[in-house]
């Protein structure tokens, strides 16, 4: 409708000034001609030009006092000629009736009001309702006096509203009425014959397609890519860690954990009922670490226990990936020495009691450097060099206890938001006890350190529950919408 007004009143005009008062005239709603007018300047049947122009709209006050009259009329009808007390005129009109009553009618000296005797009373015989007829005025589109426009904005009964408008002239593709083109070459066009007349849509090289439907990567994977990317700019190596199944073996003994130490307890570690023990170990090393756990040797004492082949044979889900660097340790030791600075990060399992932080399946982020002579100073010095790169750059360590390391320290970081030192990992220096018995030279050292997954990426995606990253309870949307994630980068 809008449409075919348009183009055919440019039939025969030159223009159309005022888009408002066309829809005026044709009675037609201003939007919707706005719509038509840009669709078809796009198409270039028209040409638009914007019109702006200040108009003046009724506020919700401004509509009240339009409807019924202003309050000044009110108060003053509402005083008889022989006049009326304070108290009997307040209960004739409501309180704020009366209050602008008041004042607008005492400025116009309609009304005066005797303080002394409490009486209103009118000092006119006849008023106007300007206000009023001002207002209507306005509604109906009609420009009143500069001095009537003052009043009301400053009582706020009117405000100004930019009104946006276009006027129209006929446009280089301009027709009468909008040709539709064909948007698809059909068998029955080519049946027809009638292909040869049909006027074919242009193709919208610029059209956005649809969205992709794809995989979306869970903030573990996020945060653990991130810290791949850090290890490898420091020159780490990956260590194969797809084996979720170890041997007691590798897991503590390698690591000079005595049998007797309460991590290797089914109530910690998950042992496997099938297979229940591994197939091979490496015989004559079997033999060094049982030496190192009964006798000592290396200038060590040892742990005087007997210790018991079964026990290193029981397969289980590893408890920590330093179950991995055990065995790439002792592969690094059957041949001619090289430093080596490995990382890791992959699962691992604890049978602990589940709570708000602690699942019995989670990530660790592994990284030592094996190479002669290292000192505590160069574990400190990677550390620093590590957890600057994650924007970390103040950091604190507390001396602690691993079986397999000594020294053994705890590392602390300042949270900036949380304001306080918050644990983020652990280190050391691995025991001669473990390293010795795999063959590796005696001045080679190997500090290493390690932390969870999950916390720096609780942390980072702000999840405050670890069942809601992980697990079955976790919200798909979470994973579908998760932000990218960039480390260090502030
Ligand atoms: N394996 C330790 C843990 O599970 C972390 C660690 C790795 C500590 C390397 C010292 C050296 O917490």
């Amino acid at each position: 409708m809008e449409e075919e007004a348009i183009l055919s009143h440019l039939q025969d005009h030159e223009e159309i000034a005022d888009s408002g008062q066309f829809a005026a005239e044709k009675g037609l709603d201003h939007d919707k001609v706005v719509n038509v007018i840009k669709s078809l300047h796009g198409y270039g049947y028209i040409v638009a030009q914007d019109i702006k122009r200040e108009t003046l709209v009724l506020t919700e006050e401004g509509e009240t006092y339009a409807a019924v009259g202003s309050p000044e009329i009110h108060l003053f009808m509402a005083i008889p000629p022989e006049g009326i007390s304070r108290e009997a005129l307040e209960q004739r009109l409501d309180t704020s009736v009366f209050k602008i009553g008041c004042a607008q009618a005492s400025k116009l000296k309609w009304v005066e009001y005797d303080k002394k005797k409490k009486i209103f009373s009118r000092q006119v015989q006849h008023v106007e309702d300007r206000v009023k007829d001002v207002l209507i005025q306005i509604k109906d589109g009609q420009a009143p006096g500069p001095e009537d426009v003052r009043a009301l904005k400053t009582r706020k009964l009117i405000a100004p509203q930019i009104w946006k408008g276009y006027s129209v002239k006929k446009g280089p593709n301009y027709a009468p009425k909008r040709k539709t083109f064909a948007t698809d070459f059909t068998r029955e066009n080519m049946q027809r014959g009638d292909w040869k007349d049909l006027e074919f849509k242009g193709y919208n090289f610029s059209a956005k397609g649809q969205p992709l439907e794809g995989g979306h990567l869970h903030p573990l994977l996020k945060v653990r890519q991130q810290f791949k990317m850090i290890f490898q700019q420091m020159g780490f190596e990956e260590m194969p860690t797809n084996n979720f199944v170890e041997s007691s073996f590798w897991n503590f003994d390698a690591l000079f954990q005595p049998q007797q130490h309460p991590a290797r307890d089914s109530h910690d570690t998950f042992f496997l009922r099938v297979p229940a023990t591994t197939k091979e170990l490496p015989e004559d090393y079997v033999e060094r670490v049982k030496k190192v756990h009964e006798l000592g040797g290396y200038g060590s004492r040892g742990y005087a226990y007997d210790w018991k082949r079964e026990e290193a044979n029981k397969n289980l889900l590893r408890t920590h990936t330093t179950a991995v660097s055990s065995r790439m340790l002792y592969l690094l030791a059957q041949k001619p020495f090289q430093p080596k600075k490995y990382f890791s990060i992959d699962r691992v399992f604890r049978n602990e009691a589940v709570d708000k932080t602690h699942l019995a399946e989670f990530h660790q982020i592994e990284g030592l450097v094996c190479d002669r002579g290292l000192t505590l100073g160069d574990l400190i010095g990677v550390l620093h060099d590590f957890f600057s790169r994650l924007g970390m750059s103040n950091l604190r360590f507390k001396p602690a206890y691993n079986p397999y390391t000594e020294p053994s320290m705890e590392i602390f970081s300042y949270h900036e938001g949380f304001k306080k030192w918050v644990e983020i990992g652990n280190s050391g220096i691995f025991r001669p006890e473990m390293l010795l018995p795999m063959g590796l030279p005696e001045d080679v050292s190997v500090i290493a350190w390690g932390l969870s997954l999950e916390r720096p990426t609780m942390i980072l995606y702000g999840v405050d529950n670890i069942r809601d990253l992980f697990g079955h309870k976790v919200d798909l949307g979470l994973i579908k919408r998760n932000p990218i994630c960039r480390l260090g980068i502030y």
